[in-house]
């Protein structure tokens, strides 16, 4: 399938439904952040999916075990394909997402979202990191939270680009890895706020699974040139 995942990171429903009517059919799918989230609710999420799009629900879920599994479930029932948590919530939160995920999914008839956890956020550096009490590197907790993240039985983790090869070659080829970061070449030379980037065939080379844009899609004159122009550079 098509890896390119945009991040509908808009402020109404009225413009993310514009942006998919003319985004679909150029892209894998929408990723739907808390912003989004929170002002228009799992409506637009139903009537995304109801219109046969993959809908990433970014909510980064991050609770007890027992709430994460009810949020997960209430998130499957939106008919979202892809939802997340934090990985640093620990193996039972991530089982527990995992087992309501599969479960009300096998309930309800739909197939099984794609459960993925959040490894290091990529605003944190190695001090913020360690202000908060992690000593290690960011790439080797990234490492080690991708493999507790595999160890939990979920599909994969998001991630910069700049961690994709080594995550890929501890966890193997059929862990999905979702990135974000994707700058340069067909995404455009502004950087924004992202700081560790790569271009998309660059991300894919080092192992993406999905690579998620934002700015360089929605914020183009044309977003669906800007989004075939993406295309055309992984089909090369
Ligand atoms: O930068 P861009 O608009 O392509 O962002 C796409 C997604 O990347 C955002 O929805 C956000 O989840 C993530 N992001 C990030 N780090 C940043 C900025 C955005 O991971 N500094």
């Amino acid at each position: 399938m098509n890896p390119l995942l945009v991040a509908l990171d808009v402020d109404s429903a009225a413009r993310a439904l514009e942006l998919a009517d003319a985004l679909r059919g150029t892209v894998g799918g929408f990723k739907i952040g808390s912003r989004l989230f929170t002002k228009e609710g799992p409506a637009l999420v139903r009537r995304m999916a109801e219109a046969g799009d993959r809908v990433f629900l970014d909510l980064k879920f991050h609770d007890i075990p027992n709430t994460v599994a009810q949020a997960v479930e209430s998130a499957v029932e939106t008919g979202a394909w892809m939802i997340n948590v934090h990985a640093s919530g620990g193996v039972p939160m991530m089982r527990a997402a995992g087992d309501a995920g599969r479960e009300r999914a096998a309930a309800l008839g739909l197939p099984a979202p794609l459960l993925i956890a959040v490894t290091v956020l990529t605003s944190m550096d190695d001090t913020v990191l360690a202000s908060v009490g992690v000593q290690r590197s960011i790439l080797d907790q990234v490492v080690a939270l991708a493999g507790l993240t595999k160890q939990a039985g979920l599909d994969g983790v998001v991630a910069s680009p700049l961690e994709t090869a080594t995550i890929r070659a501890t966890c193997g080829p059929d862990f999905a890895i979702v990135t974000p970061g994707i700058r340069g070449a067909s995404a455009g030379t502004s950087k924004d706020d992202q700081h560790r980037t790569m271009a998309p065939a660059d991300a894919v080379r080092a192992g993406a699974s999905f690579l998620v844009v934002g700015r360089p899609i929605i914020g183009a004159a044309d977003p669906r040139e800007a989004a075939l122009a993406i295309g055309r550079e992984l089909a090369g």
